[in-house]
């Protein structure tokens, strides 16, 4: 037992140049664990909301603070149940997600740091894991569009995602690869390579099935498209939708539910996508519902708005079979037991599990990279492999791919 001995907090900015919060947890050994928390532009409706970076401050260092000193770092539980009792809420308006999470994820990399093992092993620990632990496929968001870019185009994100059976070092140099002929390409065709919030180029004038070309020649200079790469998107259609319709401007095209399924099964028929995420807004069961149904023994249908790492509302929804596979974002939910808590059922019902970070993130925090080999998680999304917030996650996941294969 180390009990919790001290809590401070703090503004720092973060990648969009927006405040965040940075909070320290010193346990009377000595052990600190830091925390800054990212934050998103294209939010699910049912996450957990955020204070002002100023209150959320001011609750750290106060009420938090006075709640939370003197528990074991290493009751997780405890430290998680008495922060979201404090808060009082459902969506943790109270106390701010981000005042609770920074308090919750510090704690736990203080008490990694107590006992001397890296934070994977610990949070592995925690979550129970017993199997081999491996590094996540890394999945490379590598053209932005939708919220993440000044672009014109619809869909938010284009990926890249190398074969599941190469090592992470391969799979890492590939995004790169890939990344670099993606510009010279963009460059040649005299488009222009200025990047989106994620890291991936933001050209004009593209739309969903060009983009899509572009990035499959580019992966084809150098790899077999299909076999070793494959593709992916976020479409995040919350945020093409209409009234009454989703909206692909690019193209002029005002596209009903079964329209957007219609467009969805021509890019599926021409380009080797294995993962679609957030098809249709989160209200839209019925267009989940189809998506799933013709195409989910082949494809990851990938929910993030929809369930927002809540596990109460994955458990609602499982009934409906509306997706495969979900996100992972902690601070969705605002509490890493929460967190454990929606892997937990994710898998229980045979999902595929994607840890991803947020849009406004910071370069000094890697948390995401440990929870995703701790959790045992088959994919890791943290934008292009370009910025230095989106490559800190993707660079620790190498540390932890070295630190494994010494072991074994
Ligand atoms: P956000 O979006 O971090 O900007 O909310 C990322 C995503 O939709 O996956
Ligand atoms: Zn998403």
């Amino acid at each position: 037992m180390t009990k919790i001995k001290d809590i401070d907090c703090h503004k720092i900015v973060n990648s969009r140049g927006d405040w965040t919060i940075q909070t320290r947890v010193v346990l009377e050994d000595g052990s600190v664990g830091i925390q800054t928390i990212p934050d998103g532009a294209s939010k699910g409706k049912k996450e957990a909301v955020y204070v002002t970076p100023e209150k959320s401050v001011e609750l750290v260092t106060h009420v938090i603070k006075e709640a939370i000193t003197g528990i074991d770092a290493f009751d997780q539980g405890k430290i998680d149940r008495t922060l979201v009792e404090i808060d009082g809420t459902e969506n943790k308006k109270h106390l701010g997600a981000n005042s609770i999470l920074s308090v919750s994820l510090a704690s736990s990399k203080a008490a990694a740091q107590s006992k001397n093992i890296p934070l994977y092993k610990y949070l592995a620990e925690l979550y129970k894991n017993t199997e081999k632990l491996v590094i996540p496929t890394p999945v490379f968001n590598i053209l932005n569009g939708g919220k993440h870019a000044s672009n014109d185009l619809s869909f938010q994100e284009f990926m890249v995602i190398p074969a599941k059976k190469l090592p992470f070092d391969e799979q890492y140099e590939m995004g790169v690869n890939i990344y670099h002929t993606l510009e010279k390409n963009l460059e040649k065709a005299g488009q222009d390579v200025g990047v989106g919030d994620e890291g991936g180029f933001a050209p004009n004038g593209l739309n969903p099935k060009t983009a899509l070309e572009f990035i499959k020649d580019s992966a084809s200079e150098k790899y077999k498209v299909g076999t070793d790469v494959f593709l992916g998107m976020d479409v995040a259609a919350d945020s093409f939708k209409d009234v009454m319709n989703y909206f692909i401007e690019e193209e002029g095209l005002h596209l009903s539910t079964d329209g957007l399924v219609d467009y969805y099964r021509e890019l599926l028929k021409h380009n080797p996508i294995i993962y679609l995420e957030d098809p249709f807004y989160e209200e839209d069961f019925d267009g989940w519902k189809k998506i799933y149904k013709e195409f989910a023994s082949n494809l990851m249908v990938v929910a993030d708005d929809l369930t927002v790492t809540n596990p109460l509302i994955l458990e609602e929804l499982l009934p409906m079979k509306l997706h495969n596979a979900v996100i992972v974002k902690p601070n969705q939910v605002g509490s890493l037991t929460e967190t454990f808590e929606f892997i937990r059922i994710a898998k229980e019902n045979n999902m595929m599990i994607t840890v991803s970070h947020r849009s406004g993130d910071t370069a000094e925090d890697t948390f995401i990279a440990d929870l995703a080999v701790a959790v045992g998680a088959d994919f890791f999304k943290s934008g292009a492999p370009a910025r230095g917030e989106r490559v800190a996650k993707y660079n620790r996941l190498m540390e932890i791919f070295l630190d494994l294969k010494e072991i074994t």
